[in-house]
C-alpha cells in the first residue's frame, strides 16, 4: 500500500527529501508527518472541502486545519473581508477599531468572558490564563487531566493529548522536573479522583485547567455531573477554573461547552475558529481576574502580533456567518449522517467500533470499550485506526491523521460530499473486516 502511496505523491516525496534536511522531522508541527505514512502530502491549494495536493490530487478533509475551518476551506465571506482589509495595511503596532468590535461580539456569546487579552495562539492563552490563576489565587499547583491538550508549553506537557500523544511523548524531555512537580495530572471524567485530591492540596490548587469536551486524545466528552463537580469544588476550595475551548468555542455551541453544559468558568480559553484560519488565541473572564493583566496589573503579558488586525478580521467574519445558523446545521448533519453510515456499517460486519460525535466532530476507535478518558482511548486499536486511515486516503478521503485527534466536519461538507464520504468509508471498513 505504500508503494501506491510513493507513486500517487511523487512531487511530497521530493519536498519531504529537502524538508527533512530544514526541519526536525521535516515539518513544523509534529501531527503533520504521519506515523504510518512515510512522508506527508504538500498541498497547494484548498477550496470548500478540498485540499489539492502539489500531485494534484483532490481530497475530501476531515481534519480542517485540525479545527479552525468552520466554514470549509476559502469561504467567500471571509476572503472578501480579508481582501478588503489588506488593502489598508496588515499590521499597525497601534490599537485598531476592529478590536473594539471583535471583543463585543465574542462576549456576547461567552457572557463569562468579562474582559479579554487577544495574543496569536492556543498556547499562549494557557499558558497566560495558568499564570493568571498563579498571580490571583496566589498558589502554585494546577489540576489538569490526562489526555487533555493545552498547547506546547512547560506547565501542559505534562500527560498531554494531540501529537504529544500520537509521537508518544505525553511528557516532553526539556520540562523541569520542578515545573511538572506542580501539575497535578489526574484522570478525565473521575470525579472521586478530583475530590479526593482537592480534600489533600485543595488549599495550594490555583486552578482546574480542563477541556470540557477533549479533542486531543480522540474525542471524549465530559460527563455534565464531572463538569458540575469541577466548578464546585473549584468554588469550595477557593480555586480557579480554567475551561480550554480552543476547540470546542464556537464549534458546538455559538456559546461553546460552556453553554452546553450551562457552567461558568472563571477564565476562558479561545482560539482555532475565532481567528477565521489565521493565527489567534484569547484568554479572558471575570474582571477582577483579568484586571491582573498588564499594563493594569502585574501578570505580564505582552506580543508584537497580539490582536493581529487580519486574524481578527477573519475571525468575526466567520462569526457573523455562524450567526446565520446555517454552517451548524450542514456541519452537523454531515458528521451525524457520516457517523451514523459508519456504526451501521460497523454493526453489519461485526467490526467492534467505537464511534463518538458532538456536534461538527466526531472519532472512530476500534475498541469494544466505553470512551470515557484516557486510558479507554488507549484500549482502542490504533494500527487499525492507521490501516483505516491509509486506505481512506488513497481513495480520496483524508480523515484526521492520528487516533488522537478529531475529525471536523464544516459547511462545505454538503450532501454531495457526504455521500462521497460515506461509499469510501464504508468501502474500507468492509475491507479492513475482511482482512
Ligand atoms: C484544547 C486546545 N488547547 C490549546 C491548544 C493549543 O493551540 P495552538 O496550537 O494554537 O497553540 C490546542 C491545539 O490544538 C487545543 O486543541
Amino acid at each position: 500500500m505504500c508503494e501506491r502511496y510513493c507513486e500517487i505523491f511523487r512531487i511530497s516525496s521530493r519536498l519531504y527529501e529537502e524538508a527533512r534536511k530544514l526541519f526536525p522531522g521535516g515539518v513544523n508541527s509534529p501531527v503533520r508527518l504521519m506515523r504510518h505514512l512515510p512522508y506527508p502530502f504538500y498541498v497547494k491549494e484548498a477550496y470548500g472541502p478540498y485540499l489539492i495536493t502539489v500531485d494534484d490530487v483532490k481530497l475530501i478533509d476531515y481534519c480542517m486545519g485540525f479545527g479552525p475551518l468552520i466554514l470549509g476551506h476559502r469561504p467567500r465571506p471571509v476572503l472578501e473581508k480579508v481582501r478588503e482589509y489588506l488593502e489598508r495595511g496588515w499590521m499597525y503596532g497601534t490599537p485598531t477599531e476592529i478590536e473594539i468590535e471583535y471583543a463585543k461580539t465574542i462576549m456576547r456569546y461567552f457572557p463569562s468572558i468579562e474582559m479579554m487579552r487577544i495574543v496569536n495562539t492556543g498556547t499562549e492563552a494557557t499558558m497566560n490564563a495558568i499564570r493568571l490563576a498563579r498571580a490571583y489565587t496566589k498558589r502554585k499547583y494546577i489540576v489538569k487531566f490526562d489526555g487533555c491538550y493545552h498547547g506546547a508549553h512547560d506547565h501542559v506537557l505534562v500527560k498531554a493529548g494531540s501529537g504529544a500523544a500520537t509521537w508518544g511523548v505525553p511528557t516532553s524531555a526539556g520540562v523541569l522536573e520542578e515545573v511538572a512537580r506542580y501539575t497535578i495530572v489526574l484522570p478525565f471524567n473521575d470525579i472521586e479522583s478530583v475530590e479526593k485530591t482537592f480534600r489533600e492540596l485543595g488549599n495550594e490548587i490555583a486552578c482546574i485547567i480542563v477541556e470540557p469536551i477533549m479533542g486531543n486524545y480522540g474525542l471524549v466528552p465530559g460527563d455534565p455531573e464531572f463538569i458540575k463537580t469541577l466548578r464546585e469544588v473549584c468554588d469550595r476550595y477557593g480555586s480557579l477554573l480554567i475551561f480550554d475551548e480552543v476547540i470546542t468555542g464556537f464549534r458546538v455551541d455559538i456559546g461553546g461547552a460552556q453553554k452546553i453544559y450551562n457552567v461558568r468558568p472563571d477564565i476562558t480559553t479561545l482560539g482555532k475558529i475565532v481567528g477565521g484560519g489565521f493565527p489567534i488565541g484569547i484568554f479572558g473572564g471575570r474582571r477582577e481576574i483579568m484586571e491582573l493583566i498588564t499594563p493594569l496589573g502585574p501578570v505580564y503579558n505582552a506580543g508584537t502580533f497580539n490582536a493581529h488586525p487580519i486574524s481578527l478580521v477573519a475571525g468575526l467574519a466567520t462569526i457573523r456567518e455562524l450567526e446565520k445558523g446555517y454552517p451548524y446545521e450542514i456541519a452537523n448533519r454531515a458528521s451525524e449522517e457520516i457517523t451514523k453510515a459508519i456504526q451501521d456499517v460497523a454493526t453489519d460486519c461485526k467490526i467492534p467500533i467505537k464511534v463518538i460525535r458532538v456536534a461538527s466532530m466526531f472519532q472512530i476507535y476500534f475498541t469494544e470499550r466505553d470512551i470515557k478518558n484516557a486510558d479507554d482511548v488507549r484500549s482502542s486499536n490504533v494500527k487499525l485506526y492507521e490501516k483505516l486511515h491509509k486506505k481512506c486516503l488513497l481513495e480520496g478521503l483524508y480523515l484526521t491523521p492520528s487516533q488522537y485527534e478529531v475529525n471536523f466536519t464544516s459547511a462545505a461538507h454538503d450532501d454531495e460530499v457526504v455521500q462521497k464520504t460515506i461509499e469510501i468509508l464504508c468501502k474500507c471498513l468492509r475491507e479492513i473486516s475482511r482482512s
